[in-house]
């Protein structure tokens, strides 16, 4: 079946009892009666399908695990409470059996940078950061460090630069590390990091797979080997999303592929509406043929979809000139997310990257006059409508 079908179908419509309900229900029992002890023992020990507890598995939530697992091609998934939940998780399950060692992309969502600098770090996990764009630096890198894992995003937030997952996915393998993936901006409409070779596919289900602005969620999808790892931790440490938000998000997913083609057409008219606007510095979008990566998007994504997150600068603006321009726009949101159906702006360096030091700021290119766009399905028109007002009158 293709993705579309998939995000339709999948997952749905499991008989429990005489009836088939057309979509999922929520279950909102913590725990499960069965009529015999006998029967509640075969289920515990896994002898017989069953469920026990809520913090263990949830039908509501093992229908949308079974729904993001069949988009991403993974074996099997653990729906979480937060995207960051879903990292955790990931990089627990990826270093349990492995060495202490992560290294990460030098361009990372801000809370990612924070969960390796101030808690993975300071509980004896070495943590490294690199260029892993370039394939030398990331050899060298895993040589030097020797990484029990190696951490990334597909597309990169807000800079939005496309790592050579296949061939990184090629020399982590080799070298024994587990690779995770955050697959967040690309969504698995775009790129599906498990077929190129990921152990773990993490999302922040509160972007494009809820895509409402409803939700607080993350889901983890991992091959076959890392599942019953990623399972047994989760059982221990009790991440797991609540039923009425895995419903709210597995509605979302019907419509991602719709979405996601709607929200990257508008975002490549954006793009070049921007790139045109004598107010704009400079504008990062993967679809720009002099992109530091355009080998690997040709490579990598399906044509004409080039994700839906445009980030650009402004010229000559610092902080003051950034909150005016931004206070004067009246359909696009302020808000600190993405990949809703709204479109809405962010401030990286006083939001999703505030945790980190303007000198780790400044590494990783942030600038101060860097807005970053989370197009939406609006019409394209109104979007550069919005901006082009608030930008303000051209000279
Ligand atoms: C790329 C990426 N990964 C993970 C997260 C964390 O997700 P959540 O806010 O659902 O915990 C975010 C949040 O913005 C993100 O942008």
């Amino acid at each position: 079946m293709k993705i579309e079908t998939k995000a339709v179908h999948a997952g749905d419509r499991k008989k429990a009892g005489p009836h088939v309900p057309s979509t999922t229900p929520i279950y909102t029992a913590s725990t499960y009666f069965y009529e015999s002890m006998e029967e509640l023992d075969r289920v515990f020990a896994r002898e017989e399908q069953g469920y026990c507890y809520s913090r263990y598995d949830n039908p509501t939530n093992a229908a949308l695990e079974e729904l993001v697992a069949a988009l991403e091609g993974g074996h099997g998934a653990l729906a979480c409470g937060s995207g960051m939940a879903a990292i955790h998780m990931a990089l627990l399950s990826a270093l349990a059996d492995r060495r202490k060692s992560v290294l990460a992309a030098n361009a990372l969502y801000g809370a990612t940078v924070s969960l390796l600098m101030n808690v993975l770090e300071p509980s004896g996990v070495a943590v490294r950061f690199a260029e892993l764009w370039d394939l030398d630096v990331f050899r060298q890198a895993m040589q030097e460090s020797k990484p029990g894992c190696v951490l990334l995003e597909t597309i990169s937030n807000p800079l939005l630069r496309l790592a050579p997952l296949d061939r990184i996915a090629e020399i982590a393998r080799a070298a024994g590390a587990a690779l995770v993936v955050d697959n967040t901006f690309a969504t698995p409409v775009l790129l599906r990091p498990l077929e190129l070779g990921a152990n773990f596919a993490v999302h922040s289900a509160t972007k494009y797979l809820a895509g409402h602005g409803d939700v607080l969620g993350g889901v983890v999808v991992s091959d076959a080997p890392h599942y019953e790892n990623l399972r047994t931790i989760s059982r221990a440490v009790g991440p797991v999303l609540g039923p009425f938000e895995s419903y709210l998000t597995m509605r979302g997913i019907k419509t991602l592929p719709l979405r996601m083609e709607r929200q990257c057409a508008n975002a490549c008219r954006v793009a070049s509406w921007l790139a045109a606007h004598p107010a704009i510095e400079r504008v990062y979008f993967p679809a720009d043929p002099a992109h530091p990566d355009a080998a690997v998007i040709r490579r990598l994504l399906p044509a004409g979809l080039y994700g839906a997150i445009v980030s650009f600068e402004l010229k000559g603006a610092g902080r003051a000139e950034i909150f005016r321009f931004m206070n004067a726009l009246r359909l696009i949101v302020r808000a600190t997310s993405l990949g809703d159906v709204h479109s809405m702006m962010l401030y990286p360096v006083m939001s999703s990257h505030r945790e980190i030091s303007p000198r780790h700021r400044e590494r990783m290119g942030i600038r101060e006059n860097l807005v970053r766009l989370s197009v939406g399905i609006e019409a394209v028109d109104d979007i550069t409508h919005d901006l082009g007002q608030a930008l303000g009158p051209l000279p």
